[in-house]
């Protein structure tokens, strides 16, 4: 293909907007995929990814199309459809020279909506706005054109309305696609260079590297390096995505498509690293960063003797993730483990859900904590330490206050979209969680965007779920990093008859402390069974206790019922508890529901 008959482009959206339905219709147009349920939205691989409906790893699929006689090669670029992989949608962006921004008809601008089209405006990429589910009983199309106008200054004209469910109008969008995106303004005859925008691991053939050629060609057998860890490899096999791997002879300057060449762990192919020919170095292309990590959980084997087993998972799953960073830990309590970084929680608990479902491991999870810092007061003092700032993602290692003369917290910047109904339910959540306003505009008669400086903290754990369920499930949220601020931090231990609990142990800032103990100790009274004996739970500054509960002692004997009755019954008892007791952890002598852990976080 001439560069001039390439298209490279991505659809952008918010989750459920219909992303995934319209890149199925676009491969069945161009004769991809049949036209069965079957092959329902092919692009979307994992199991957890149909599960949660949500798009986690982005897929990519390369479509030919005649359009006025003329053939062209259409590489559409899937991003991942959720605010903790906005590194990873500005990488598949940068290969991309336009988009497909849609919009539920019903639903208007989102939160993700406003993110992503800032994306790639940033980008300078064409934008083609679609209005989509235009079948729906609810659907105002003429209503999400204004606020496309308003919020995003595109013209109403310009956008498209469309059914993807039912194939309506989709025609026009790959219409639109060849006449408003620019080819890609590559050159064959330039060296060769290529953005690595996606990677995964494949068993038999290693790292599958997805690139776009920013100039030249690549061939089999030939000499790459990658600009970012300096290290060479032999060209094994290139090709293009039909979404499966199609091998080719080459690909070249504006293309789209794999490559592999013999590596061994996906951290050799990070997103956004460069490719170039050992005998024609060239500058890598500009923005790449490592992943970085937001959100910190310890990881531990329920059962020690499980832990070679889990490491073995945890490999296999980070092979395919290198978004997930992975350092041995170990504590008395809970033994040996990991301290893992996620990009954000859903990242976490897709992470951990796939663990559990598709190795089977059974797992303790520590209270996640965002990346705290701690300016030394002098850092000579401490022998432990060589830096003046440290950054702390453990909360059993938050260093004293008589060691620090600043603590900082990250922050972020949260845009929320909701029905002004709901504005004054809203604003106190924020308020409650620390948050500054930063503006509000109305996007349409009834709508509002606001916009909120959140220390990253408040909003971890269940700020979603709340704006979601306080909203009637109609507020979107999405967020971007805005550096770090100082903050009174202190570290709060809950402990069971005496005891720490070092999953529960967190840092808090000084003013919540005492609200935030006071609940997690009820809640955690309520998902304590009873025991023989008393138990205590105290949240814990120091040696100082700042809440109590009691958990009152058990009286009734469970076999009573049994006695005189027939051993089988008796039996049967005994196994079912045997069986409650692997979902068990004990502290001391105390018994506790392992998932009571996560759950005592969430605030109601
Ligand atoms: P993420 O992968 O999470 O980003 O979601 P998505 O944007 O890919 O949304 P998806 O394509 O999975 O669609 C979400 C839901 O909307 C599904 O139940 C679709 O069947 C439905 N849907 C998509 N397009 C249309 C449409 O044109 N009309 C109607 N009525 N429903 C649609």
């Amino acid at each position: 293909f001439p560069v001039e008959n390439i298209r490279n482009f991505s659809i952008i959206a918010h989750v459920d907007h219909g992303k995934s339905t319209l890149a199925d219709r676009l491969l069945e147009i161009t004769g991809r995929i049949l036209k069965t349920d079957r092959n329902k939205q092919v692009l979307d691989k994992l199991q957890v990814e149909r599960e949660r409906g949500i798009t986690v790893k982005a897929q990519t699929a390369s479509l030919v199309h005649n359009y006025e006689g003329k053939k062209y090669l259409l590489n559409l670029i899937d991003t991942p459809g959720h605010v903790d992989f906005s590194y990873e949608v500005s990488r598949s962006l940068s290969a991309c020279q336009g988009v497909i921004l849609v919009v539920d008809a019903n639903e208007g601008i989102q939160a993700q909506t406003v993110a992503n089209f800032f994306l790639a405006f940033e980008a300078q990429l064409s934008i083609i706005p679609v209005i989509n589910k235009i079948d729906l009983k609810n659907a105002d199309p003429e209503r999400v054109e204004k606020q496309i106008a308003k919020v995003f200054d595109i013209p109403q004209e310009e956008c498209i309305r469309i059914s993807a469910k039912h194939g309506t109008n989709v025609e026009s969008v790959l219409q639109a696609v060849i006449a408003k995106i620019p080819p890609p303004n590559m050159k064959i005859e330039d060296p060769m260079k290529a953005l690595v925008f996606d990677s995964t691991f494949d068993h038999y053939r290693g790292v599958i590297a997805n690139i776009a050629l920013f100039g030249g060609e690549v061939c089999k057998g030939q000499k790459i390096v990658s600009a970012h860890t300096k290290k060479s490899y032999e060209v094994n096999e290139v090709g293009i995505l039909t979404p499966e791997e199609q091998p080719t002879n080459k690909l070249s300057a504006g293309q789209v498509g794999y490559l592999i060449a013999g590596m061994k762990d996906v951290e050799e192919a990070q997103i956004g690293d460069t490719f170039f020919l050992q005998k024609h170095p060239v500058e890598p292309l500009p923005g790449f960063k490592s992943a970085k990590p937001m959100v910190f959980a310890g990881m531990y084997p329920t059962d020690q003797s499980e832990y070679n087993n889990l490491k073995s998972a945890v490999e296999k799953l980070t092979l395919n993730d290198s978004s997930v960073t992975v350092h041995r830990d170990s504590s008395p309590a809970l033994g040996a483990g990991w301290r893992l970084g996620f990009l954000g929680l859903l990242h976490m608990e897709v992470f951990n859900q796939r663990l559990e479902q598709e190795y089977n491991a059974s797992i303790i999870l520590t209270a996640p904590t965002v990346p705290y810092k701690a300016v030394l007061s002098s850092a000579k003092l401490i022998k432990d330490y060589r830096n003046e700032v440290i950054t702390i993602v453990n909360p059993m290692e938050f260093p004293d206050k008589s060691q620090v003369s600043q603590y900082l917290e990250p922050m972020v910047l949260g845009t929320i979209i909701t029905p002004d109904e709901h504005i004054g339910k809203i604003m106190s959540l924020c308020q409650g969680r620390r948050a500054v306003q930063k503006s509000m505009v109305y996007i349409d008669d009834h709508r509002v965007m606001l916009k909120y400086l959140f220390p990253l903290n408040e909003i971890v754990v269940d700020f979603y779920d709340s704006l979601k369920s306080l909203s009637s499930g109609y507020a979107s949220f999405d967020y971007e990093e805005a550096g770090y601020e100082p903050a009174e931090l202190v570290k709060m231990e809950i402990l069971l008859n005496s005891r720490s609990v070092e999953e529960l142990t967190t840092i808090v800032h000084k003013e919540k402390a005492y609200s935030s103990g006071k609940a997690i100790c009820e809640r955690l009274k309520d998902s304590i069974p009873r025991q023989l004996f008393e138990v205590a739970i105290q949240a814990a500054i120091g040696s100082k206790i700042i809440a109590r509960e009691t958990v009152k002692a058990y009286r009734k004997n469970v076999l009573a019922k049994c006695y005189g009755g027939d051993i089988t019954r008796k039996m049967k008892l005994l196994k079912r508890q045997a069986e409650g007791k692997k979902k068990m952890r004990s502290i001391g002598n105390v018994e506790v529901p392992k998932d009571a852990f996560i759950n005592v976080l969430k605030r109601k």
